[in-house]
């Protein structure tokens, strides 16, 4: 049966954007992408969704008082769009427990780094590059996991390194780790969850492919 796919952004949207061409080329599996929900008004992602056809929502942070009561309003669409997964995919906010409980292992997020390190609160978008740069890193990469109520936490899916050029600016890192990590490995774990094929346990997951 086929799987909705609820894409959760906040910005320009390029993980979604691979998310649509996967999905355009047959490599979501049994998933299709039904709606996408952003935390921001003018987030291009939204632009990006309503050019395929694919219905929007927005739900505002600062319109709501507190993490609890956002969260709950989350929770609220998500089960109201029926979504069999959840992709965090450039999405900004932590969502609380509730949402995490309701969803456990069907939300997945895709994080600019190798998990553990240039991880949790604080670490996100150029955030996460800057402090890699400043560390010296030679190898850097994303990481698709299983979101948990702990901040990049939860069990790891895909990782795929890149390497970190001499010169590189947080802006170039961000570009290639995008192009050659996260666009290939955020659609292959959606087209890997939608077929079957991860399975959890001990806080670990095991691919069957
Ligand atoms: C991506 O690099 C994504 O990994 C990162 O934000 C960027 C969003 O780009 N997410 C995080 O840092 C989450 N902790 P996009 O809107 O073009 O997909």
């Amino acid at each position: 049966m086929c799987k909705n796919i609820a894409v959760l952004v906040s910005g320009g949207g390029t993980n979604l954007q691979a998310l649509i061409d996967a999905e355009k080329r047959g490599e979501l599996g049994n998933g299709k992408i039904t709606c996408v929900i952003s935390s921001k008004a003018d987030a291009y992602a939204l632009t990006r969704a309503t050019d395929n056809g694919i219905k929007t929502r927005v739900l505002i942070r600062k319109d709501f008082s507190d993490i609890a009561s956002y969260s709950k309003a989350m929770r609220d669409i998500l089960l109201e769009e029926k979504a069999d997964l959840v992709v965090y995919a450039g999405f900004m906010t932590i969502l609380d427990e509730n949402v995490c409980d309701t969803f456990e292992n069907k939300m997945i997020n895709v994080h600019p780094a190798l998990i553990p390190s240039f991880c949790g609160k604080g670490f996100y978008g150029l955030h996460v590059h800057e402090s890699a740069l400043e560390k010296g890193v030679k190898v850097s990469g994303a990481t698709v996991h299983f979101v948990t109520a702990e901040c990049d936490a939860g069990p790891i899916i895909l990782q795929k390194a890149v390497e970190v050029k001499e010169g590189d600016t947080p802006e170039t890192l961000q570009k290639r780790i995008m192009q050659e990590a996260e666009w290939k490995i955020l659609p292959k774990a959606v087209q890997l969850f939608c077929d079957g094929k991860i399975t959890v346990a001990d806080g670990k997951t095991i691919i069957s492919e």
